[in-house]
């Protein structure tokens, strides 16, 4: 309980205008997800992410990560906080990812078994243990509105042989996640307090760069009947061609009438190219680690603020953006901020960013519902 889908409108291209409902609200589709690693969306503070882009309603959902959030406060101290959602005090939908690709992009000494991964924490060496029922007991503590299964994201470039190898891996974790998860999801912390709604559980497809084995471990996961699935394992350096083919490949084999996530992408032109290809939902931290290094994205491409040029620019980040920090802030005084150092750089420019991406998804689901189209 406490899930569903709806689809709207498929446009002609195949992209799709729905409507993801889960306990803490409703989600419009496609989205763009940012990302709050730490229970924080790297400074941007919640009341900004509320209000910025998308017309003024602000990002419907953003995701978390079960990795970090483990390792620091830690699992059980979020429970007793009430869940992630009261601990950081943002009341509209979330996501945690599973913990599967930070441990394998950010810890050291992994060793691998089929019970799960040992590896050492990246904060201060010590050593720790997730298998998928472990991730699980996180993510349901942690208590956001959708959870991801525990996987294995497999290094690039891989073999046919190990991709296939570390695939199997994933669909046997894949269904130990849901085992667990189906027995313990009634422990999330706001289960009483939301008529006994619960989380979801999405799996993720795997298959590296090989579209045959995309299509067989899609299949394996739809077979398990989960309510959503994301399309993992991409964005770790192919070609960009590469990643728009795995995703079309995978697509085809996913049920229509449910949500597909692909994790980790992209720069502002792909989440509108994957959206109208009928993906529903997509994070990544490029807007605000870029911000943070002083790339800006605008209408007319990306601008980078630590530019001479822009010494004594008084116009705004972007003209046709109309978000707070280009209705207030001129280029000149950006620059500065970013060559002084000031933490307010960091600020207003993953705010701008992460409206242009909110900015962006909300043009595209215009589009897909048809507005303005002759009838
Ligand atoms: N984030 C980006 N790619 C992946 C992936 O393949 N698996 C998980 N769990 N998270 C991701
Ligand atoms: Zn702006």
């Amino acid at each position: 309980m406490g899930f569903s889908f709806e689809v709207d409108r498929t446009a002609e291209g195949g992209g799709r205008r729905g409507r993801l409902k889960v306990p803490h609200g409703v989600v419009e589709t496609p989205v763009f997800m940012p990302v709050g690693t730490a229970a924080s969306v790297k400074a941007v503070p919640q009341s900004l992410l509320e209000e910025v882009g998308a017309g003024g309603k602000g990002a419907q959902i953003i995701l978390a990560n079960t990795y970090h959030l483990y390792l620091r406060p830690g699992h059980e101290l979020v429970r007793r906080m009430g869940g992630v959602h009261r601990f950081m005090s943002w009341e509209r939908p979330m996501l945690t990812d599973s913990g599967g690709f930070q441990v394998f992009s950010l810890s050291k000494l992994r060793k691998i078994t089929p019970k799960g991964v040992e590896f050492r924490s990246h904060l201060d060496g010590s050593k720790h243990f997730f298998s998928p029922e472990h991730s699980m007991d996180v993510q349901i503590a942690l208590g956001a509105d959708i959870a991801m299964v525990f996987d294995e994201c497999v290094e690039t470039p891989a073999t046919w042989e190990r991709t296939r190898e570390s695939m199997g891996l994933t669909h046997a974790w894949a269904q130990r996640s849901k085992d667990h998860f189906e027995l313990h999801k009634d422990r999330v912390p706001w289960f009483s307090e939301r008529q006994e709604q619960t989380q979801s559980l999405f799996g993720i497809v795997q298959g590296g760069m090989y579209a045959d084995l995309r299509k067989e471990s899609a299949e394996r996961l739809v077979e398990m009947d989960l309510p959503g699935y994301a399309i993992g394992g991409l964005a770790v350096g192919e070609p960009r061609e590469v990643t728009r083919e795995m995703i079309a490949r995978t697509l085809e084999h996913l049920p229509k009438d449910k949500p597909r996530y692909v994790m980790g992408v992209g720069y502002p032109d792909e989440i509108e190219e994957y959206a109208r290809m009928s993906v529903d939902m997509m994070d990544c931290v490029l807007p605000t680690r870029a911000g943070r290094h002083g790339l800006l994205f605008t209408s007319e491409g990306r601008l980078n603020i630590k530019k001479k040029e822009y010494a004594e620019d008084q116009g705004p980040i972007d003209p046709a953006c109309g978000c707070i920090v280009c209705r207030r802030y001129t280029r000149a005084y950006l620059r500065h901020l970013f060559a002084s150092g000031e933490p307010l750089s960091a600020v207003l420019n993953s705010v701008h960013n992460i409206a242009f991406y909110l900015d962006t998804m909300e043009r595209v689901r215009r589009d897909l519902a048809g507005v303005g189209e002759a009838s």
